[in-house]
């Protein structure tokens, strides 16, 4: 649906299940999600059930699958999610599922895109983000997609046995459209 350089976003489908479960108990992954307890497939098809049917402005949220724009491999999931109608306001998350696969432009292109779809489609005013502060591969890509440090939630995530403190990024529209104006062709297909 939605080309970048690297990727393409489309509809999560039922059918990524297996996809899901290849990596999603890859600890090396979640320990950057805050989590690593084990998920089951029961529980995974559960969350994904409903991420396939909601409907990002009357269910607030939305999450697409993120696959390689060359060979189609599924690679991961962006969302924007607690989608505020009132303040045009909505939280981003993402996740690279193999660490094979990160470090390779695939997640800025993607926050990229969803940024786009944000404020080109959904008409948000600010999207925002909270990222533990040892992960600084997450907020160099952050960074490169236009997101921007905005402040500090003190040691407020219990991770690996000590308490973290949380990185609160944030783009607004008006910068977003300094780089992408409306009108601003984003690669369809
Ligand atoms: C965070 C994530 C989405 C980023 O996507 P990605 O495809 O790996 O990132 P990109 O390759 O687009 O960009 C990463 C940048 O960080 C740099 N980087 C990698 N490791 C780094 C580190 N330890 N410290 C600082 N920078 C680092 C890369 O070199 C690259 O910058 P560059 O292009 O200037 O060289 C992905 O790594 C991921 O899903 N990780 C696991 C789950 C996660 O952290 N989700 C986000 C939770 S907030």
């Amino acid at each position: 649906m939605y080309c970048g350089e690297h990727v393409r976003l489309r509809a999560l489908e039922m059918s990524d299940l297996d996809n899901i479960m290849k990596h999603w108990n890859t600890y090396e992954m979640r320990r950057f999600l805050g989590s690593t307890l084990p998920m089951s497939e029961r529980a995974e098809k559960e969350w994904l059930e409903k991420a396939t049917t909601q409907d990002a402005r009357k269910d607030g949220s939305i999450v697409l699958a993120i696959e390689d724009k060359k060979t189609q491999e599924f690679l991961g999931t962006a969302s924007l999610f607690d989608i505020s109608s009132h303040s045009r306001r909505a939280e981003f998350g993402i996740a690279i599922h193999d660490p094979e696969k990160m470090s390779k432009g695939y997640g800025t292109d993607a926050t990229r895109l969803t940024l786009w779809i944000g404020f080109h489609q959904l008409g948000l005013n600010s999207i925002y983000l909270y990222t533990l502060s040892f992960n600084e591969r997450a907020q160099r890509a952050y960074e490169k997609a236009g997101f921007k440090r905005g402040g500090i939630f003190r040691k407020s995530m219990f991770a690996e046995g000590d308490f973290h403190d949380m990185i609160i990024m944030d783009i607004l529209r008006d910068e977003f459209f300094e780089k992408y104006p409306p009108g601003t062709p984003i690669a369809k297909g």
